[in-house]
């Protein structure tokens, strides 16, 4: 018998269901036992409903509280809190452990993989630059070196070292970049010849350098012209070269890229032209890899490619100007060689048929699958 001061201890005997001693320790116990054994967010929700929920061991107890007699109620509800207070902060531990693992999981599971290299193609490699380094190869492979040169050029480069006259008609504003402020000599290079005085200095001879890039006119934008178009550039540099020497090479280039293995020998063809940079200069042909010519022929089926011309206009050549290898550091007394430059949009208009020029610079990705698929 408990006296006055002494809390009552019911046992299972006198006290409503679930009251008892054993009964709130048995829930507590249980309670416990299934927040801890709970591996997931779900299976502890189940756990919580099943000990701390409206059904559970406890809510039942806290009901029979009401049936007690007066004197006992307070006790067995500071019984009953004591265990489930002990249980809620288990459940909250046990909640904030789960919760912990579930974001480190979700972390590692749904991190995103920026490495991952997308199934669908989203762009190509640009025709010119297809090209540009299909010619760069045909050289490498003759043993040719690689040069470039910057697009911001200094007009020595550009003009002076090349032998153009001061009052040459290029060096005007209508037909060059110059860049500001004016009088800095700075200008946005017109072809890719200035990259052969800066080979000549940064070499000695035998000198055989290939020079893509970009170059850039004071055109207006048609179907035709663009002020930035591409151009590739040769020179070659030894005792003893000859006009001989350029013309097989040019038509050693003209069917490595056009014949495609076909053996049947596209040729080139030099016309006189005039170069300040060249001596003796020549304009550059190239036989129409359509008709190979037989269009040009009376009465012969007309080529829409050459328009029947029989040949396409590729570039210019000739042997270095004496005043150019002088301006190169180089003896023309021992050295002698030839220099060729084209223009690559050219020739891949007349490859596949392209009428407009700014299909090349107008960024459509349509445009370079398109021909990234064919080159
Ligand atoms: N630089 C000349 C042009 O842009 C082409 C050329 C290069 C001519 C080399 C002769 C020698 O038209």
């Amino acid at each position: 018998m408990s006296g006055p001061d002494e809390p009552a201890v019911p046992n299972a005997s006198e006290s409503p269901a679930g009251l008892a001693v054993a009964d709130l320790a048995a829930a507590q116990e249980q309670g416990l036992a299934g927040f801890e054994a709970a591996t997931t967010l779900d299976a502890l929700a189940a756990a919580r409903t099943g000990h701390l929920g409206d059904r559970s061991p406890l809510a039942r107890a806290r009901k029979a509280i009401g049936s007690l007699p007066g004197p006992q109620k307070a006790d067995a509800g500071k019984r009953v809190n004591a265990v489930a207070g002990a249980l809620q902060a288990v459940y909250d531990r046990r909640r904030g452990e789960l919760e912990r693992e579930r974001d480190e999981r979700v972390l590692v599971e749904e991190a995103v993989d920026v490495t991952v290299v997308p199934s669908r193609p989203l762009g190509g490699r640009h025709p010119l630059t297809t090209l540009s380094e299909r010619v760069v190869d045909v050289f490498v492979a003759m043993g040719w070196e690689l040069a470039e040169g910057p697009e911001l050029e200094h007009e020595w480069f550009n003009f002076d070292a090349l032998n153009f006259l001061p009052d040459h008609p290029a060096r005007q504003m209508q037909d060059t970049l110059f860049v500001e402020p004016e009088g800095s000599g700075l200008l946005l290079r017109t072809h890719t010849s200035p990259v052969q005085v800066r080979s000549m200095l940064d070499r000695r001879p035998p000198i055989h350098v290939v020079c893509p890039g970009r170059v850039y006119r004071a055109d207006a934008l048609d179907a035709t012209h663009s002020p930035v178009f591409a151009q590739v550039e040769g020179l070659c540099i030894d005792e003893g070269i000859t006009m001989a020497h350029l013309r097989g090479t040019l038509d050693h280039l003209a069917s490595a890229l056009f014949d495609e293995g076909s053996g049947e020998g596209l040729t080139t063809r030099i016309r006189p032209n005039y170069f300040p940079f060249t001596e003796p200069s020549a304009e550059i042909d190239l036989q129409c890899f359509a008709c190979r010519g037989a269009s040009a022929v009376e009465g012969a089926e007309p080529c829409r490619v050459c328009s029947s011309e029989g040949w396409i206009e590729w570039g210019g050549c000739g042997m270095v100007n004496p005043a150019v290898l002088v301006a190169g550091g180089i003896d023309p007394e021992r050295y002698s060689g030839f220099a060729f430059g084209m223009g690559l949009d050219r020739a891949l208009m007349f490859r596949h048929g392209i009428t407009d020029i700014r299909d090349f610079y107008e960024g459509d990705q349509r445009f370079t699958l398109a021909l990234g698929r064919e080159a």
